[in-house]
């Protein structure tokens, strides 16, 4: 079925803990780190391994976990909280879907596990046939989890902290939480946990004990990285993920030639990719999926997410969310690019300006304090100061359409909908609600009226005293 098709593997992810530590009404695995939920980590790094065929197990309250993953994933329900082998057994029917393959078992809150490692306990599980791999690391302090107890090269049994004597306390190598396991001993497995132990629970680490005892292989593949046991458990251990996190993308970056002046402030998204010779100032923040092309300065106050930023770009002091840029184009300081907002190469946004879910044709200048909404905007355009289309007429949303080579002028209200040809004027603090042929000038505003000596008389006085 399914699971043979994609070579037998399959992820199963746990989130169904609570994380009363972190006082968030949201599910634990979706605090962030780099601002991307945990089980996102997780769930990239199984796409990364190859692993699209994947469950979540979440509690009732992890509703929204859904929403973060791709249609076709699995979701099991685990109604009480009874521990890592009971939330396992929960996901059933999506085991029996996989019989015959392998499955990954994994923590939905230790974000650095990462797709080598799962691929290299993969290939070790295989060669060795075991029916379970675990995934551990030797670490300084191993208090709180669960210790690998070895005979030589079998692990015999994973004894939890809250389990352990003394001699066993002592061993440093520990259970990150990640398993592979042969699905159909899995499920054979899970029918045999009890929960008499400390903690009244049904553990997953009690299968090495079923394994052991039927005789079946159980394989450690020990990571050098320790930072794959991480997890956080309340917000001083968010902030420890963050700040390794951090560095690591830096890291990444200097290795990719990016210019970085200073780390102060900075946040770059693990999943951003950044050109060489591109600088990034102190306190810029990239989220999300961004792209950024070389040789482009961002200065420090710019927020960029999911977005596409071209070569040679400026961004000074500006925020740009889910938008292009095109190579060459200049924003800022102060401006906002909100969602669906295109600009060609070359395009000049200056100070104060707000561009939403809009075009801008190749080298068109919106140099000051200005607004386009809903508006597709040719080529080589200048907007004078304060240009504010009114797409929005308190029901709809309407658009604007401007040809190339149009001069807005300052203080021009563009009634949407309306559209201006190619070369058309529009006269300084107009406002258009008819649409302009190409190469015409449209002046909408009161014709001005000179009262000579008006003021003097009103005044009672004069101030210029020659006339
Ligand atoms: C678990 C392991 C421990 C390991 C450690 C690594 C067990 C018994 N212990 O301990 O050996 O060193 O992880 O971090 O497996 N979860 C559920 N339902 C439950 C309980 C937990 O879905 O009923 C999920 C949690 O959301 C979490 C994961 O399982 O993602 C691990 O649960 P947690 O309570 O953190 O396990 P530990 O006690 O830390
Ligand atoms: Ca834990």
């Amino acid at each position: 079925m399914n699971g043979q098709q994609s070579g037998g593997l399959s992820a199963l992810i746990l989130a169904a803990g609570n994380g009363k530590r972190m006082r968030s009404k949201k599910p634990k695995v979706l605090c962030e780190v780099l601002f991307k939920p945990m089980i996102c980590w997780i769930r990239d790094w199984c796409l990364q391994a190859g692993i699209s065929d994947q469950c979540v197990v979440i509690s009732p309250e992890g509703e929204e976990i859904r929403g973060h993953f791709p249609q076709g994933t699995a979701f099991a329900v685990q109604q009480e909280r009874r521990g890592t082998g009971h939330a396992v057994m929960q996901a059933l029917d999506f085991l029996k879907a996989h019989a015959g393959g392998d499955v990954l078992v994994l923590n939905g809150d230790a974000p650095f596990i990462d797709g080598e490692t799962i691929q290299n306990a993969l290939t070790l599980h295989r060669r060795e046939q075991a029916a379970i791999t675990v995934v551990t690391a030797e670490v300084e302090d191993p208090t709180g989890y669960g210790r690998i107890v070895r005979s030589r090269k079998n692990v015999s049994a994973i004894v939890e902290h809250a389990d352990a004597d003394d001699a066993i306390r002592a061993i440093h190598e520990i259970n990150s939480g990640t398993f592979w396991f042969k699905v159909d001993f899995l499920m054979d497995a899970l029918s045999r946990l009890g929960c008499d132990n400390a903690q009244g629970e049904y553990y997953l680490t009690d299968t090495v004990k079923v394994a052991t005892r039927a005789g079946a292989r159980v394989r450690a593949y020990c990571s050098e990285n320790c930072d794959i046991v991480l997890g956080a458990n309340d917000r001083r251990g968010l902030l420890k993920l963050n700040e390794i996190a951090r560095r690591r993308v830096f890291d990444r970056l200097l290795d990719a030639g990016v210019n970085l002046l200073s780390t102060d402030g900075l946040i770059v998204s693990p999943d951003a990719r950044i050109e060489p010779d591109t600088t990034l100032y102190p306190g810029v923040i990239i989220k999300g999926k961004t792209m950024i092309g070389s040789g482009c300065t961002i200065t420090s106050g710019s927020v960029i997410e999911d977005s596409i930023i071209g070569s040679s770009v400026t961004v000074n002091c500006s925020q740009i969310t889910r938008s292009t840029v095109g190579d060459g184009a200049r924003i800022g300081p102060f401006s906002q690019l909100r969602p669906d907002s295109h600009l060609a190469p070359g395009v000049k946004i200056g100070d104060f300006v707000e561009i939403k879910n809009s075009t801008i044709g190749e080298k068109t200048s919106v140099a000051h304090l200005s607004y386009i909404g809903d508006s597709d905007v040719g080529a080589r355009c200048n907007f004078g100061c304060g240009v504010a289309v009114a797409n929005y007429d308190g029901l709809h949303k309407n658009r604007c359409v401007i040809g190339n080579d149009a001069f807005i002028g300052c203080n021009t209200n563009l009634v949407a909908p309306v559209s201006l040809g190619d070369g058309a004027y529009t006269a300084a603090g107009s406002t258009i609600t008819e649409d302009v042929p190409g190469d015409a000038l449209a002046i909408a505003r009161a014709r001005q009226v000179v009262k000579p000596d008006w003021s003097a008389r009103f005044r009672g006085s004069r101030i210029n005293p020659e006339k």
